[in-house]
């Protein structure tokens, strides 16, 4: 079924699906389509461990019922804010059908075999950029870094698969709280909102 449509001259939360994952497929399918560069890319927000919030965009590559799945290196600044506050808002703008959803959860760390099976698909430099990229950290110069990849594809020269570095991997947004968000003729938006109770969720239509 499809409903995309729907949250534009939606009149009352009822009509709206029950599961905010088939709204949410439905969007992205459609951005998908229409936006010319990464659809799947969200500001991930987080919180360090003075309490001071930090935003950055990352891909989102993995989607289901338990979640909103991204990659990264464990020990760059997301990662140590993740570590203190294991919490994120995560944000999707897509301009060409005027759309954002917001998402806000707990955050856990996906299995290592979890892990594995997407980092084998990366391209070979991905997966050299993974171990050079010391993510976050100061870097003196750019040739620091560039010493530092031909380092690792010296190293892996003889490797049949390059491993995943032991501090690069998944999380899992699990959502508490998903908002569509469809542009109005003057500002007069539609809001969409779903909160976790439980095994289901509650829908609530929210002024704009
Ligand atoms: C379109 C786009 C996609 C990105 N995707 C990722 C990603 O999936 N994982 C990641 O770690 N960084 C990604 N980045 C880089 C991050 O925005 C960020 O610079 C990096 O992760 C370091 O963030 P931190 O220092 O806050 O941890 C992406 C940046 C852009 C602009």
């Amino acid at each position: 079924m499809d409903h995309p449509d729907i949250i534009k001259t939606l009149e009352n939360a009822g009509d709206a699906p029950d599961s905010p994952f088939i709204l949410f497929n439905d969007w992205m399918a459609e951005a998908e389509k229409t936006e010319p560069n990464d659809p799947n890319a969200m500001c991930l927000a987080t919180i360090s461990p003075e309490g001071l919030p930090d935003a950055r965009i990352v891909l989102l590559k993995a989607l289901d019922e338990k979640g909103f799945v991204f990659y990264t290196n464990r020990q760059s600044k997301k990662g140590s804010d993740l570590a203190a506050n294991p919490v994120a808002a995560l944000n999707f703008y897509w301009k060409t059908l005027g759309r954002q959803v917001h998402v806000r959860g707990t955050v856990e760390q996906i299995t290592d075999p979890e892990s594995d099976a997407y980092f084998i698909t990366r391209p070979h430099g991905s997966k050299i950029g993974a171990w050079a990229s010391q993510q976050s950290k100061p870097l003196e110069n750019r040739s620091t870094l560039e010493t530092r990849v031909q380092e690792f594809e010296n190293k892996f020269k003889d490797d049949e698969a390059i491993p995943r570095p032991p501090y690069w991997g998944g999380y899992r947004v699990k959502p508490d709280i998903i908002e569509f968000w469809h542009a109005g003729d003057f500002r007069l938006h539609t809001r969409l909102s779903y909160k976790r109770n439980g095994h289901d969720w509650k829908k609530q239509m929210l002024f704009p």
